[in-house]
């Protein structure tokens, strides 16, 4: 038999393409909550800070990450199909405030909402607007909230209403992948062997690992200058000690791995259109471990809580 086959083709996507909507005037918090430096000038400045984090920080991170978890939750429960990204916007904005939270991305770089929402084939950075949420669509929401000095950030990927079973199936091995990643963080283990796990999680289904945004140190700064590839990159050979804390982030597309912008600098968009997930958690290095800090004040994640019941989990570790 001849070795020879013809290209693979994938099929078209299951939806037109995104397109924008309105994007709204920025939300204001009041001047009692505590905000970061950048949210006057918009520019937080160069990443100089450590990374490893003092008692005292990660007992804050872990107040940070919960009202991020929670915020999470509160706005997973509005998606539906009729829902605009700005109406989830709000909802988030508005439970981050209520708890003391600056919603971290909030002019952040001049970013100007207080959530990204990703649908479909945008991959990250999605600026909420009057765009309706669709029947079928996958939805991601990454809320990042800032209180008692420091940072926590999260993410998950929602289904819309009724989601044909291929794009479930990404969502839930996205799911995987992240969890694949978290497992191997230990102290002494090296950052590679994260991206390395996430890779080989998703390589029996083809699917694309996105490389040009990654995971990244996080605390007193919303970056930190610690990076963390989803992918194998054997070079990044950085040993993970305690008191590191840092996210975990990937980004896994339907199809190929490349990337475009839209011309407003911010909404990343898969090349090919096939769609694209991504799931969120901010990771303490223990000295056994590792510690989840984006954990909601009760019950489970967002993840789990919204998970396919089609599919079920598969495989945490
Ligand atoms: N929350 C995103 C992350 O996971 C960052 C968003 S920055 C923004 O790192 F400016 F786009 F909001
Ligand atoms: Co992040
Ligand atoms: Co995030």
């Amino acid at each position: 038999m001849s070795k020879r086959r013809s290209k693979q083709k994938l099929p078209p996507p299951p939806s037109s393409p995104v397109v924008a909507g309105l994007v709204g005037p920025m939300r204001t918090v009041p001047t009692s909550v505590p905000r970061p430096d950048y949210a006057a000038t918009g520019n937080p400045g160069s990443r100089t800070s450590r990374a490893i984090r003092t008692p005292d920080e990660i007992d804050a991170m872990r107040i940070a990450g919960r009202v991020a978890a929670d915020a999470l939750i509160e706005v997973g429960r509005h998606v539906r199909p009729g829902v605009s990204s700005d109406e989830l916007d709000r909802i988030g904005h508005d439970f981050m405030v209520d708890a003391g939270a600056y919603p971290s991305t909030l002019n952040y770089r001049g970013f100007t909402k207080s959530l990204c929402t990703s649908v479909n084939e945008i991959v990250c950075h999605g600026i909420p607007d009057s765009r309706k949420l669709a029947d079928g669509d996958i939805v991601n929401v990454d809320v990042t909230a800032f209180i008692e000095g420091v940072h926590g950030d999260t993410s998950a990927t929602f289904l819309v209403g009724d989601v044909d079973e291929e794009s479930a199936q990404l969502v839930e091995r996205t799911r995987a992948a992240m969890h694949a990643g978290i497992s191997v963080v230990r102290p002494n283990a090296r950052i590679f062997e994260i991206g390395r796990a996430i890779e080989e999680s998703v390589a029996p289904f083809g699917y694309g690992v996105v490389r040009e945004f990654i995971g990244h140190g996080i605390g007193d700064q919303f970056h930190t200058s610690l990076q963390i590839p989803h992918y194998y990159d054997p070079h990044n050979d950085t040993v993970l000690l305690p008191g590191m804390t840092f996210t975990i982030e990937p980004m896994i597309n339907r199809g190929s791995h490349r990337l475009e912008m839209w011309n407003d600098g911010w909404t990343v968009s898969t090349r090919d259109m096939q769609r694209s997930a991504q799931f969120e958690h901010t990771i303490l290095v223990t000295e056994t471990g590792f510690d989840l800090l984006t954990i909601p004040a009760e019950g489970p994640p967002a993840e789990e809580l919204f998970a396919d019941v089609r599919l079920g989990l598969q495989t945490t570790p």
